[in-house]
């Protein structure tokens, strides 16, 4: 544990589960104020209650990031709970449709590409005036090593992931002498519910394409989102980390 985010405000959303829920866990831990936020409005007052049990500081909100005025109102009850807004981990995300490109369904194409790439636009759209207005801030959009690499019968996510680097670079540039540092984090495969959907052989399978032959935890996201919002990463920014176990390394 660390005081890096003391007095400061984080919104994480995706953070009634998985990564998110480790981000918002680990936030909290460091000091931060955490607005927990999640379409599943149930699982982001639990994960609030469970950080405010464990001694942290946090409120569960519903949003649903593929809707820009959910996004504005979410920023707003985030300053008016905490008084200002210096961090953001755009998180929330699916996978989508499970197809090859010829038979993959634009319905879940837009649905994948409007919570996973929109989504990310329509959060920092409202964050950035947020943090400029609280003197500065930094942002991590959650990428995937499929922001970087194509990966079959997943053509929307793999889109959305590189366009998410797209939004980082170009916001990156817009704010970087404006206070406000943006990045972007490319996880591996890692061990959440978003897998749940595959079985053990196909666990087995993903794990084999890591170098390090498993999946990546939670909490080895966790951990680089974390460095990466605090003012040790003070010359960072319009950057992809990868953090996967070496899958794109060969
Ligand atoms: P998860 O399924 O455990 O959590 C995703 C959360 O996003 C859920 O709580 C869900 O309710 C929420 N969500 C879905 N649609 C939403 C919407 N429209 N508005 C607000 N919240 C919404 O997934 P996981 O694995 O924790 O994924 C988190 C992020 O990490 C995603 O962006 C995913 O693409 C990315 N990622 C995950 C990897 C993995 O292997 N699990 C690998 C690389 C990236």
């Amino acid at each position: 544990m660390s005081a890096d985010f003391a007095d400061k405000t984080a919104i994480v959303t995706g953070a009634a589960s998985g990564i998110g829920a480790a981000i918002a866990r680990r936030l909290a831990a460091d000091g931060a104020d955490v607005v927990v936020a999640d379409l599943d409005d149930v699982g982001a007052t639990r994960v609030a209650a469970e950080i405010e049990a464990a001694g942290g500081s946090a409120r569960g909100m519903r949003v649903d990031v593929a809707d820009p005025e959910s996004c504005a109102l979410l920023v707003r009850a985030a300053v008016e709970a905490f008084g200002g807004l210096h961090l953001a981990v755009n998180n929330a995300g699916i996978t989508g449709p499970h197809a090859h490109t010829g038979e993959y369904p634009p319905d879940g194409w837009r649905k994948v590409i409007d919570i996973n790439l929109s989504g990310v636009f329509y959060g920092m759209r409202r964050q950035i005036p947020a943090m400029l207005e609280s003197g500065g801030g930094a942002i991590v959009n959650m990428a995937s090593i499929l922001g970087s690499v194509g990966f079959p019968n997943a053509v929307g996510y793999v889109a959305a992931k590189h366009g998410v680097l797209g939004l980082t670079k170009t916001a990156a540039i817009e704010y970087a002498q404006r206070g406000i540092r943006i990045n972007a984090v490319g996880p591996g495969f890692v061990e959440t519910p978003l897998l749940e959907e595959s079985d053990a052989e196909a666990h087995a399978a993903l794990a084999r394409l890591h170098p390090m032959g498993r999946l990546g935890t939670v909490d080895e996201v966790a951990d680089p989102v974390a460095f990466l919002l605090s003012d040790r990463a003070s010359f960072i920014t319009g950057s992809y980390h990868l953090v996967d176990g070496g899958y794109t390394a060969p």
